[in-house]
């Protein structure tokens, strides 16, 4: 890919330039069939997700529950090795419904934190999980902090369980749904907890961001439907006939996901979780 040769700041002007045409032309292009999110030829097409094998020892996971299921589905290699940073990129795209911006952006921020190539060289799961430096940081809502679980490839369902049982919204079929408020109120919560308990603990303006970012994806492309989450989260498996709730015609753009983003971070209240 040419734009992998581009310095930094060129390759950000791009993409964001071109995320912002994205944005209006979703609001006018007709939406994407419910049941035909996923293109036609990609796997998971019409619902139908390649076969679920969980991670076998040896095995590389990363701390995303997203990536990670792509890996358990065979979309991405199984063993969570020598994938390629186009391959990342093309498989979330056309997975979670994303415009082409967030995971081109996001491959190459890979790539550069890993000092490896966009285009001649390959990473794994768990070295995308680089701690700080990177995408990953304290604080989590899905994962311990690495003081506690350096692995971080495999999902901490005491936290997972809270954060599903804090979900108040329903949908119009009575289905339970986790809302940014609950989002909020629970990262905040996390914040103040590995404030306190973890004496390495460290989140700049940078990985709130990041966190929220992420967060973010569980309201957007999850659509915050627990029944989905309580397999796509604890076992990192995509339910059968499940496919991105962003029906937007050329995906999911940076600026509408920042909308979700700003929402949930100014809601967090790290104060009133910390005690005196
Ligand atoms: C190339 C694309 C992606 C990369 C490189 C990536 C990488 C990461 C990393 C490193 C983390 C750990 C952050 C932490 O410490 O909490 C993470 C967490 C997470 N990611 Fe991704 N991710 C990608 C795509 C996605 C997508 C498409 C979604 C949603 C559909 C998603 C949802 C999440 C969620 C929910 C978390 C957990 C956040 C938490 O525990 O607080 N990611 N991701």
């Amino acid at each position: 890919m040419l734009l992998a040769y581009f310095p930094r700041f060129l390759q950000n002007i791009c993409i964001f330039t071109y995320d912002f045409f994205l944005t209006l032309f979703n609001l006018v292009a007709p939406k994407r069939r419910v049941g035909s999110v996923t293109p036609h030829g990609s796997p998971g097409a019409g619902g139908k997700w390649p076969k679920f094998i969980p991670p076998k020892e040896g095995d590389k996971r990363s701390p995303c529950p997203a990536l990670n299921a792509l890996a358990n589905h065979g979309i991405l290699p199984r063993d969570g090795q020598n994938i390629k940073f186009a391959d990342l990129d093309r498989h979330v795209r056309n997975t979670y419904n994303f415009a082409p911006t967030f995971p081109t952006f996001t491959a190459l921020f890979v790539a550069q934190y890993l000092n490896k190539n966009y285009n001649t060289d390959t990473c794994d799961l768990a070295e995308i999980g680089l701690h700080n430096t990177g995408i990953e940081h304290d604080a989590s809502l899905l994962r311990q902090d690495v003081k506690f679980d350096p692995d971080q490839g495999v999902p901490y369902l005491p936290f997972i369980d809270e954060l599903l049982a804090s979900a108040s919204g329903k949908d119009a079929n009575g289905n339970r749904l986790l809302t940014v408020a609950d989002l909020s109120r629970y990262s905040a919560k996390r914040r103040a907890e590995a404030r306190a308990t973890n004496p390495d603990f460290v989140l700049d303006k940078q990985h709130k961001a990041f966190g929220s970012s992420n967060c973010s994806g569980l309201l957007t492309i999850f659509g915050g439907r627990v029944a989905d989450l309580e397999l796509i989260l604890k076992e990192e498996r995509f339910p059968d006939g499940w496919e991105s709730r962003v029906l937007s015609r050329m995906g999911m753009t940076f600026m509408k996901l920042n909308l979700t983003v700003f929402k949930l971070e100014r809601g967090i209240k790290e104060e009133d979780y910390t005690h005196a």
